[in-house]
């Protein structure tokens, strides 16, 4: 049964090849003084800090810099972009990047007027912001975390190997995001499909909850029928538009709060990668490929009714003369075929971890209740060792 729910959100979204033109609509609903986030020099090398620079001056707007932000940005970071925030008079946070520049901002924005240290306010105490929120756009260059239209912002500190999202509420999420499809064309492949994976991951994470007839369960198979369909004609053809735009809009819908309604969600992939991550700083879609196969095993036999309508229904799976667990069995069989496919890391080793970290790295991961298991702290050990 659906619960009780409110929805709204908060963002306004431009897309498509012609989408950047809309600063113009947008820029002047915002006071004099810009901050401009970009991450290490990408949208220097594809031209489109040039045209966001012009489109910036045309408005009249004086900018200041906020370069660097690295992918999972860092507590460190976060202070120095408040500082340069704090010191410009930031009437508007302009990030042009992918999801670590549209976190960044977000998490910029709530603390530009608060004198307490961000990382402790939000990452350690998961206080919610009690300053003037500084607006934020978002002007995105990679599809894949849906930070563009939602409220989450993750940060790292790497003294304490601490990888951390806070997810804020409708007054946090970007007050208009940019999509062109066109800007994510100059993505290494290696990034292109770990934001694809990303994606999926985040419909899966929803979808693995609950044993309802919901009408985002359906939503969330559609989304991923075309993540898959779409996936496939653009690792063979990255310049396919039709398939990088289908790509971008399903990244948006995978995690736009919108397909959570009415579940309870799981979100443990992501908390066992983002702890991975915490001590790797390896790229988020690969942390997340590296641990999903031993942790979708793990809680097939708890979930097993959902786990057989998604090896059916997402993957075509005929259910002919098999047991449901044989049925979905072959679901998470497909999955594997299809990463391997796509080329998405499947070990943390890989990635850099060690079996030295396994404890550190368990104790570092938040144990949440939403999905078909709560794990246990074995558990969460012998998923990471199975995943190493
Ligand atoms: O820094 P630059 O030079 O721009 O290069 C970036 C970066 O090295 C590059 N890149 C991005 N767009 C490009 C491009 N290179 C060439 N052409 C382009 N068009 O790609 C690299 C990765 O960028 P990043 O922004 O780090 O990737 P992503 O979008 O995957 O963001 C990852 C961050 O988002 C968080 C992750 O934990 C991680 O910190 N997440 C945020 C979420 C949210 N807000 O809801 C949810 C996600 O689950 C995730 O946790
Ligand atoms: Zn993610």
């Amino acid at each position: 049964m659906l619960g009780n729910f409110s929805y709204k959100n908060a963002t306004k979204l431009y897309f498509g090849e012609d989408s950047l033109q809309y600063l113009n609509e947008e820029l002047p609903k915002y006071g004099t003084n810009v901050v401009l986030i970009y991450g290490g020099g990408s949208i220097k090398r594809s031209g489109i800090y040039d045209a966001v620079r012009k489109l910036l001056a045309e408005n009249g707007k004086n900018v200041a810099e906020d370069a660097g932000v690295m992918p999972n940005p860092t507590a460190d970071k976060l202070r120095e972009g408040v500082r340069i925030a704090r010191e410009h008079k930031a009437d508007l946070l302009l990030a042009v990047g992918g999801g670590s520049c549209c976190d960044y901002a977000k998490a910029v924005s709530v603390s530009v007027n608060c004198d307490e240290d961000p990382w402790e306010k939000y990452y350690l105490r998961f206080e919610e912001p009690t300053c003037r929120i500084v607006p934020v756009g978002c002007i995105l260059t990679m599809a894949g975390t849906g930070s563009e239209m939602n409220g989450g912002a993750v940060i790292t500190d790497h003294k304490t190997h601490q990888k951390i999202g806070h997810v804020f509420g409708e007054e946090v999420m970007p007050k208009f995001s940019i999509l062109n499809p066109r800007f994510t064309m100059s993505l290494p492949r290696r990034q292109m499909v770990a934001g694809i994976y990303d994606i999926f991951n985040h419909i899966c994470e929803q979808y693995f909850s609950g044993e309802d007839d919901n009408v985002s369960d359906y939503l969330a198979e559609a989304l991923m029928k075309s993540v898959i369909r779409n996936s496939l004609i653009a690792i063979d053809h990255p310049e396919d538009y039709e398939a990088r735009s289908n790509l971008m809009w399903a990244a948006t819908w995978a995690l736009n709060t919108l397909i959570s309604r009415g579940k309870t969600t799981d979100w443990m992939v992501h908390m066992l990668g983002q702890a991975a991550g915490g001590y790797t700083d390896a790229t988020h879609g690969m942390t997340l490929a590296a641990v999903s196969l031993p942790y979708y095993r793990h809680i097939l036999p708890y979930g097993l009714a959902k786990f057989r309508r998604f090896a059916v229904e997402v993957w075509n799976v005929s259910p002919e003369g098999k047991t449901d667990e044989k049925i979905a069995n072959d679901g998470l069989a497909a999955l594997e075929a299809w990463m391997k496919k796509l080329g998405v890391t499947l070990t943390l080793s890989e990635l850099g971890a060690t079996e030295d970290m396994i404890e550190g790295i368990a104790d570092a991961t938040f144990i949440l209740d939403g999905g078909y298991k709560v794990l246990t702290r074995d558990e969460v050990v012998s998923i990471l060792k199975e995943s190493l």
